[in-house]
C-alpha cells in the first residue's frame, strides 16, 4: 500500500463538535404574557432527545438558533425529571426572538448545550428551600422548583415566592395558582399593581411575601433569587434577616454571550466566565467580583 493510500485509509475518530447545533421541532407554543411566549421543543434525533433532556441541571441554558438570523442563550424552564422535551419562556426583544415569534408549531429551531453551571441541586438535599422569582426570573426557577417537587421527599420545607408587575404579566399564572392548592409546599404570589382589582392574592413587591416564610431552619436553608437585578439587594437583605448563610444564597446573572462555553470571552466579568462559572453565582461571588451585578 502506498503512503498516500495509507493516509486515505486512516480514519479520523469522529468527535462531537460542540458548535454544531441539533435540529429541534417546535411542538407547542402559547403566549404567557403580551411579550413572553412559551415554547416546547423536541430534538428530531430520538436518541439525543432523551439523552439531552435527562442530562442537564435546572438553571442551565441552551443556545437556540435560527439559521441566517442568529443565536442566543435561553434558560431551560422544564425539568430533567420530565424528559423528552425542552421548554423555554422567551421574551420578544430583538432580531432572533422576533423571528421566533413568527414561527409555527412543527417549524424547526436549532439547539446546542446545555451550558452553564446550573443550581447546586446536589447541595440542596435535606435542606429547606426558599425560591424567590421576579418577572422572567420564573423561567429558570420553574425548572428547579419542578425538580424539587418531583423529588419532594429529598428536601425539607419548600417556599416559592413570585412577584410580577400585574396579573397579566405573571408567567405560568394558572400553573402556580393550581400549585397553591398543594399542601406539601408553600407557593405565594404577588403583583406590584392590580389594575382591574380582581387579583385575589397579595399586592405589593415580592419582599412583602416574606411575612409568610415561617418555621424554616435558616442555617439549613438554600435560598435562590432570580429576576431583574434591581430586586436582588432587597431580596438578599430579607434572606440575611432570616439568618440564611451567605454561602447558601444563590442568584442567576445574565451577560451577552456568543459561544456559551468559555472560548470567545464575550461574557467575562473579572476572572469569571458567566457562561461556564455562571449563570448561577453565590452571594459571596457577587460580593467579591467587581461589576458582577
Ligand atoms: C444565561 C442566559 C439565560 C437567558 N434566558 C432567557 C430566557 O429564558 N428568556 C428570554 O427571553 N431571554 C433570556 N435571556 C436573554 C436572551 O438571550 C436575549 O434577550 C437575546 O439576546 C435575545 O436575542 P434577540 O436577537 O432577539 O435580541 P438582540 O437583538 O440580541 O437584543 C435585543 C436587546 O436586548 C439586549 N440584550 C440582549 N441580550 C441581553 C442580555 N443577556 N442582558 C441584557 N440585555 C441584553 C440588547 O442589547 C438589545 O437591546 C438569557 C440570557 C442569558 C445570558
Ligand atoms: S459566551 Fe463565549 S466565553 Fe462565555
Amino acid at each position: 500500500m502506498s503512503p498516500r493510500e495509507e493516509i486515505l485509509k486512516c480514519e479520523i475518530p469522529e468527535k462531537e463538535n460542540p458548535y454544531l447545533p441539533e435540529r429541534a421541532r417546535i411542538i407547542r407554543k402559547y403566549d404567557l404574557t403580551s411579550d413572553v411566549r412559551f415554547f416546547q421543543v423536541r430534538l428530531c434525533n430520538q436518541t439525543k432527545a432523551m439523552e439531552w433532556t435527562t442530562k442537564y441541571k435546572p438553571g442551565q441554558f441552551m443556545m437556540l438558533s435560527i439559521p441566517g438570523v442568529g443565536e442566543a442563550p435561553f434558560s431551560i424552564t422544564s425539568s430533567p425529571t420530565r424528559p423528552g422535551i425542552f421548554e423555554f419562556c422567551i421574551r420578544k426583544v430583538g432580531k432572533l426572538t422576533s423571528k421566533l415569534f413568527e414561527m409555527k408549531e412543527n417549524d424547526f429551531v436549532w439547539l446546542r448545550g446545555p451550558f452553564g453551571n446550573g443550581f447546586p441541586v446536589e447541595k440542596m438535599g435535606e435542606k429547606d428551600l426558599l425560591f424567590v422569582a421576579g418577572g422572567l426570573g420564573a423561567a429558570p426557577l420553574r425548572s428547579v422548583l419542578l425538580y424539587a417537587l418531583d423529588f419532594r421527599e429529598a428536601f425539607g420545607k419548600i417556599y416559592y415566592l413570585y412577584g410580577a408587575k400585574t396579573p397579566d404579566e405573571m408567567l405560568f399564572k394558572n400553573e402556580f395558582i393550581d400549585m397553591k392548592e398543594r399542601d406539601d409546599f408553600d407557593c405565594y404570589l404577588t403583583v406590584d399593581k392590580d389594575p382591574d382589582g380582581n387579583w385575589p392574592y397579595d399586592v405589593g413587591v415580592v419582599t412583602t411575601l416574606f411575612k409568610y416564610v415561617k418555621d424554616i431552619d435558616a442555617k439549613n436553608t438554600v435560598a435562590v433569587v432570580c429576576g431583574p437585578p434591581v430586586m436582588y439587594k432587597y431580596v438578599v437583605d430579607e434572606f440575611l434577616k432570616l439568618g440564611i448563610p451567605e454561602e447558601n444564597i444563590y442568584m442567576t446573572l445574565e451577560r451577552k454571550m456568543k459561544c456559551g462555553m468559555g472560548k470567545c470571552g464575550q461574557c467575562v466579568v473579572g476572572h469569571k466566565y458567566t457562561c461556564i462559572d455562571g449563570p448561577v453565582f453565590t452571594l459571596w461571588d457577587v460580593k467579591t467580583i467587581r461589576n458582577l451585578i
